[in-house]
């Protein structure tokens, strides 16, 4: 049994929810997502996820089809009804159909709206212990990355590119700069400070990225937020991906060569990964608002 899909304010079976062919989301990837991670049936940074994809909206000229309160109580509902304890709930809203085939936005318009859960598919603790391997490539996307589209088309090229050379992640350089991962933001360690990119146009801010840096300062981990060189990349004592659903993962060779003078996860990432899953427990347990 798969958990019902929200569909424009109906829950119906997956195999029920249909969306038309004219939809803009379909023909122009004219929409915005949210990837939000469940444990335990609660929603974790939702209030953050929330208020990106509300960014994403205004950013996209898209009005909310739901208020605030709204969209908690719909993901609230389906954390609680999908068959898995632990999932990643994933939002769509796009700017609905249109009659004729036209870029330009119609005049009225009706936004489709989803909400789907799947299970949460948590990295095997293998990549965790023994690290993941990356290739690095050209960020040949376009220069609004802080809004998450459903455009997506230059970010699976980028991991596919992973992918075939047998690696987890692409670690993405522009103008000799380091700006994130296909689907992932990177942190460098170097000298015992953790860096990370300064979230602008060419980088989604990521919520598990405030995560990191939270716990950096809350833990009295030396960090700073600025440019980051590719020369610096390479050069890193420790290379770290993290997403909402990958949390925090060691990169331990990029294109090839190890990270760092052991090629293996570092200590700070160890440290890292303890503090992210006891800064989850702490949350989880505290009180349902
Ligand atoms: N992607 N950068 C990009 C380009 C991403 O696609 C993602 C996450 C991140 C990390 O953001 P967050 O910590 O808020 O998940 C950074 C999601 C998981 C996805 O597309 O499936």
């Amino acid at each position: 049994m798969t958990a019902r899909v929200f569909l424009n304010g109906r829950w119906l079976e997956v195999e029920d929810a249909r969306v038309s062919v004219m939809d803009r989301g379909f023909l122009f990837g004219d929409g915005v997502y949210e990837v939000i991670p469940v444990y335990s049936r609660q929603a974790f940074r939702l209030e953050q996820h929330l208020a990106r994809l509300q960014q994403s909206l205004d950013g996209i000229q898209l009005a909310n089809p739901y208020r605030l309160d709204e969209w908690i109580g719909f993901i609230t509902q389906l954390a609680h009804e999908a068959e898995w304890e632990d999932q990643s709930i994933y939002i769509q809203v796009t700017r609905g159909p249109m009659a004729v085939r036209n870029h330009a936005f119609p005049k009225e318009i009706t936004p489709t709206a989803v909400i789907l859960a799947e299970a949460m598919n948590t990295p095997p603790a293998s990549q965790r212990e023994q690290g993941i391997a990356a290739v690095s490539a050209a960020d040949i996307r376009w220069l609004r990355c802080d809004l998450k589209t459903t455009s997506l088309l230059a970010n699976c090229l980028l991991r596919q590119l992973a992918v075939s050379a047998g690696c987890v992640e692409t670690v993405l350089f522009r103008d000799g700069f380091l700006t994130e991962g296909s689907a992932s933001s990177i942190f460098v360690m170097k000298n015992g400070v953790l860096l990370a990119p300064i979230k602008n146009h060419l980088m989604l801010p990521g919520i598990t990225y405030d995560v990191v840096l939270e716990l950096a300062a809350q833990h009295g981990l030396p960090h700073e937020v600025r440019d980051i060189t590719e020369a610096e990349t390479r050069a890193a004592d420790e290379l770290w991906m993290c997403s909402s659903t990958k949390e925090v993962l060691p990169i331990v060779t990029l294109d090839g060569r190890a990270v760092g003078t052991s090629g293996t996860p570092g200590p700070v990432f160890a440290q890292m990964y303890a503090w992210y899953q006891d800064f989850k427990a702490t949350v989880m347990r505290a009180p349902v608002v």
